[in-house]
């Protein structure tokens, strides 16, 4: 029977890249977002063989999602963690709302998707992959917030891959640079003080290529995830993968 990966997120940049990369791998896809119509849409193109829509912030919803993926395929075998959120700001004017925003969808949705996956991955020795981000690897200026919410995915990550050892099930996290997705183009409107194409500028000037970077791509990201669900991959548990082109390296 064909495996099932549950996807979060799967509307965004990545989430979309890797439902593609595993629709290619010959996987069922189950994808939760925000959006039902939009969902509704991917599964009429073929890209998803079923969803929930759901807000995951609200207590409950990630393992409602989870029940309805297993009563839809009957099955998981991997779980990929790509909804997330980006505020930034100096800590002095960052709003409790934000803070709250941050935490609940980056970490908070995050752990309680693993939690309830935990049963069915354990018959599966299935795999979860989490998005983190090299900003959970080293400080980025002005994001302590967003740093501390994916500082805290990646622990969160090889904590989880440590208890689940034992029955099979491996969990990683995936920690990707900047990535040309909705949310890097949403943080240069936002955050670019009416020059958003000079706040990517700035982002790019910080990598080690110098005049030649550019950002990574979604089915980068995409790859290396579908390559941690494989057998291929199972000695990788615990490891959290820069995919980055070196930002996180050093300076
Ligand atoms: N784009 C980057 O530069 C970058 C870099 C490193 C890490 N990441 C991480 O990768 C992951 C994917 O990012 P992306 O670039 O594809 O972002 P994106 O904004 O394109 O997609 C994020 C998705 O999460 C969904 N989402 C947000 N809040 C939600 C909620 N409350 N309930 C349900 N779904 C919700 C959004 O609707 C969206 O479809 C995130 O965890 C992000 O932090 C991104």
């Amino acid at each position: 029977m064909q495996p099932v990966v549950l996807i979060s997120g799967v509307l965004g940049g990545i989430g979309q890249a890797v439902g593609e990369q595993f629709v290619r791998g010959g996987w069922r896809v189950f994808g939760t977002d925000l959006d039902g119509a939009a969902l509704a849409a991917r599964q009429a193109a073929g890209q998803l063989a079923g969803y929930h829509a759901a807000d995951l912030r609200q207590v409950g919803a990630p393992q409602a999602v989870v029940a309805a993926a297993q009563a839809t395929l009957g099955r998981l075998d991997a779980l990929v963690n790509c909804a997330g959120v980006w505020r930034e700001g100096p800590a002095e004017t960052f709003s409790e709302e934000d803070f709250d925003l941050v935490l609940d969808v980056n970490l908070k949705a995050s752990f309680f998707l693993c939690a309830a996956a935990i049963p069915a991955l354990r018959e599966t020795r299935g795999a979860i992959v989490n998005l983190s981000s090299d900003a959970g690897r080293q400080g980025n200026r002005n994001a302590a917030v967003y740093c501390a919410s994916k500082g805290a995915v990646t622990l969160m990550t090889k904590t989880l891959a440590l208890d689940l050892a034992p029955s099979g099930v491996r969990c990683n996290a995936i920690s990707p640079g900047d990535v040309a997705t909705p949310m890097l183009s949403f943080q240069a409107e936002r955050y670019g003080n009416g020059d958003p194409a000079g706040y990517l500028q700035d982002l790019l000037a910080k990598y080690p290529q110098g005049d030649s970077a550019t950002f990574v791509q979604p089915d980068e990201v995409a790859a290396l995830a579908f390559f941690l669900c494989q057998p291929s991959a199972r000695s990788i548990t615990g490891a959290d993968l820069a995919i980055d082109r070196g930002i996180s390296a050093g300076h």
